[in-house]
């Protein structure tokens, strides 16, 4: 009996470890569980899918060598169980995802970010993080301020949310590798203040500003950015 049971542990623990080496770290793993309660996450058994393994799981990938989250497509997959109802990410959910590079949570209704206590976590546990797409969601300009806090991000889209007025910018200028910055769709007042306070993004090489409900005469104003940031950074 005894011996029996040592078997039954041995072969737990046996499988645990074989679903470990090859699947995903267990944090990321439990991270995603808990981001399923929101979104939907599935994978397919049919094609070598399993529950153990979050690598497996539709939009997900992984470095096959570390076996580390590097990508999450998680756009547009709140609506089939929860309509547009507004939803606050506790951004502490991504700290988990030490590799991840790309982040999609477009068109998933988020009305804010729930930022960690502690000031410089995102910076630090998301330091690979180089592209972000938050296009289509309700936030509104206090993401601003989020998101400055990741400074390795390179491609930011944000097109089609709430924000308005002239921006509260300071922040934004902290993202020194931010080369593509996608502000279509959006209620922007001054609209030379905000191109001005772009110039501060010294790595900045395209900026789409499409379908914008722009106050204000602003031709001038941007011409003007517009030759002073072609002669800083296209010398
Ligand atoms: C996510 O939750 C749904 C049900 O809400 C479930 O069908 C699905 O299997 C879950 N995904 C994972 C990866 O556990
Ligand atoms: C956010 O998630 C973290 C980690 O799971 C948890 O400790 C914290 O209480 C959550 N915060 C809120 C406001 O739900
Ligand atoms: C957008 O922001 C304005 C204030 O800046 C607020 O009055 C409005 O309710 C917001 N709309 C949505 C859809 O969140
Ligand atoms: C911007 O960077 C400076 C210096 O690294 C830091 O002190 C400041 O808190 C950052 N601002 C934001 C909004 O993260």
């Amino acid at each position: 009996m005894k011996k029996e049971a040592l078997w039954v542990f041995v072969v737990v623990w046996g499988v645990a470890c074989f679903c470990g080496s090859h699947g995903c770290q267990e944090q990321e793993r439990v991270a995603l569980l808990v981001l399923n309660t929101t979104l939907d996450l599935t994978y397919s058994e049919y094609t070598g899918g399993s529950y153990f393994n979050c690598c497996s799981w539709r939009y997900v990938e992984c470095n096959p060598a570390t076996g580390r989250v590097t990508k999450l497509m998680l756009s547009h997959l709140r609506y089939y169980r929860f309509g547009s109802k507004t939803w606050y990410l506790n951004a502490s959910l991504l700290l988990p995802f030490e590799e991840l590079k790309s982040l999609d949570l477009s068109s998933n209704s988020i009305g804010g970010w729930i930022a960690p206590k502690e000031p410089n976590l995102l910076s630090s546990k998301l330091s690979k993080l180089e592209v972000l797409d938050l296009s289509d969601n309700s936030l509104d300009n206090s993401i601003l301020s989020v998101l400055s806090t990741i400074p390795s991000l390179r491609r930011l889209l944000l097109i089609s949310n709430n924000l308005s007025g002239t921006l509260h910018l300071h922040g934004i200028k902290n993202l020194s590798h931010l080369e593509n910055l996608h502000l279509d769709g959006v209620h922007l007042k001054h609209a030379g203040t905000v191109v001005r306070a772009l110039g501060a993004l010294s790595s900045l090489r395209i900026l789409s500003l499409q379908s914008n409900t722009i106050e204000g005469s602003i031709t001038t104003q941007v011409d003007h950015w517009l030759q002073q940031w072609l002669a800083t950074n296209h010398k």
